[in-house]
């Protein structure tokens, strides 16, 4: 139970799922998709726009890869075990192939990098590692998808998808109305030592205000109350439509369109950097209505010495003071972090000022990461991976076990409460979802149509993963 709980936490995230869409228009052939997606919210995103492309072109939705005709895998490659995941699925896919030999493999996501094509006709590395793989497209390049599928599979239409500009201009289908993510930008130019991001998605490339609010615009009428923003650093978003007289910074300015569209009651951005956070987006919370008492704030780390090492350009001072300015605004806010352990060198007591950090600054949720090391990033070019894996796994646990206390304790504050919950699931009897302070909540339910709605419950019981309730009355 606590693994689906923590599981569905992660949602909003980490996706790692199965699409679940049942409508299909056009079904002169009956060929079949699945997709797979790995890693953070603008690959479940860009996954939302994908799903687009292929239904234009006939292809139906499947809930399994093996009934597919069609399997894609949109790739993360943050870390090292999620490039493993990929090549594991050489072989399963090699058996498909001999029982359906209309089977088509395709890799988009992070992992692809140098070009978009077929086999033979592009030379990414992954074409010698998988066998099976039949194309491969950067996800920039998905107006090019129906000119592949054309040759792989002799599938037509989608021609109006060629002509665009941007991928971004393409509709996405939306998979949970209850958790809409809207990209503002894409790529990253921070280059942080460990991380592959700026590698594998190149850098900042924001989209213009007026395209994001039409998006959010649709969305609201289609019945979305609450908005994801993405995009890797999100507080150096910069459209050219921005009103350059202004004080406030470009995203401030979004904020501001976002929290007038009718129906939109709650906004949460992914991610936010430290060094970059301005004290206009800080003055919208507990101004803005939609500003959701939330705030994910990746600080990778406790010690100076290693945010030094990670190329973070900021100090645990800095994330201090933004965590003090936050909670003079909303003091109970939900402050939720990112932690890796076990980066290059970190020693015992390094370590030990990231697990204080949780503790003394109440971080009510972690995402905490093993040290991976990435092929091609300064860290492992100038720095030695040299923490073992016995004493990363330790340190992963540790601070779970911190965090769990933290959560906790935050969490108590909502025994005996009314919360205002937006159903994201209904399944085995439960309706769960969350509620603006980013917890899970449930309580027993059937009711399918209860997906996207607001519904009132009272906390019965606190736990660390999850709230549970009864509908208020
Ligand atoms: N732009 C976001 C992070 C995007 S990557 C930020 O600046 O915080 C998502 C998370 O994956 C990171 O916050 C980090 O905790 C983790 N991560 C990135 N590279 C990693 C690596 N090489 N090893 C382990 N964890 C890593
Ligand atoms: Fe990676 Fe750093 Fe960019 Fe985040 S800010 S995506 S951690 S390089
Ligand atoms: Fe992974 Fe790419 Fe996101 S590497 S975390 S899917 S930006």
């Amino acid at each position: 139970m606590v693994a689906r709980i923590v599981a569905q936490l992660r949602v909003a995230r980490i996706v790692d799922h199965n699409w679940s869409h049942h409508m299909s228009h056009n079904l002169s052939h009956n060929m079949k998709y699945f997709i797979q997606t790995y890693g953070c919210q603008m690959n479940y995103s860009d996954s939302e726009r994908l799903v687009t492309v292929l239904k234009k072109l006939g292809y139906e939705e499947c809930d399994h890869y093996s009934k597919a005709d069609l399997v894609i895998l949109n790739t993360c490659s943050v870390k090292q075990n999620a490039d493993n995941r990929i090549y594991g699925l050489g072989e399963p896919f090699a058996e498909l192939k001999k029982k359906n030999p209309k089977l088509k493999i395709g890799i988009t996501g992070c992992a692809i990098r140098k070009c978009t094509g077929i086999r033979g006709e592009c030379k990414e590395e992954i074409f010698r590692r998988m066998e099976t793989v039949d194309f491969v497209f950067r996800i920039k390049d998905l107006m090019q998808l129906p000119d592949i599928l054309r040759k792989l599979h002799h599938v037509e239409g989608a021609n109006e998808i060629k002509d665009l500009l941007h991928y971004f201009d393409i509709n996405p289908t939306i998979t949970n109305i209850a958790q809409v993510f809207i990209p503002i930008m894409d790529g990253c130019n921070n280059f942080c030592s460990y991380c592959i991001v700026p590698y594998a998605r190149g850098m900042e490339e924001s989209r213009n205000i007026r395209e994001i609010l039409d998006e959010v615009e649709k969305m609201a009428k289609r019945g979305a109350k609450e908005i994801n923003l993405v995009g890797q650093n999100v507080n150096t978003f910069k459209p050219s439509d921005v009103d350059s007289k202004s004080d406030e910074t470009p995203f401030t300015q979004l904020l501001r369109k976002i929290d007038k569209v009718n129906g939109i009651d709650r906004i949460r951005f992914f991610t936010v950097h430290p060094k970059d956070m301005t004290d206009d987006v800080i003055n919208l919370y507990g101004e803005l209505k939609s500003m959701v008492p939330h705030l994910h704030l990746p600080v990778q780390s406790g010690s100076d010495a290693v945010l030094k090492r990670m190329n973070r350009l900021y100090t645990v001072e800095r994330f201090k003071e933004l965590a003090k300015k936050m909670r003079k605004r909303i003091p109970n806010i939900s402050i939720t972090t990112d932690i890796i352990v076990g980066f290059c060198g970190e020693t015992e007591d390094e370590f030990m000022e990231s697990y204080n950090l949780i503790k003394d600054e109440k971080i009510d949720l972690v995402y905490v990461s093993k040290y991976s090391e990435r092929p091609g990033t300064s860290a492992q070019k100038e720095q030695k991976d040299d923490i073992s894996d016995d004493i990363k796994k330790d340190r992963f646990e540790r601070i779970t076990e911190v965090m769990k206390d933290v959560s906790h304790e935050y969490n108590q504050q909502f025994l005996g409460k009314t919360v205002q919950v937006l159903i994201e699931k209904v399944d085995k009897g439960f309706a769960s979802g969350k509620i603006p302070e980013f917890k899970v909540c449930r309580f027993p339910s059937d009711n399918q149509n209860l997906i996207g709605e607001y519904v009132n419950v009272k906390v019965k019981k606190a736990m660390e993963w999850c709230l549970d309730g009864s509908v208020a009355s």
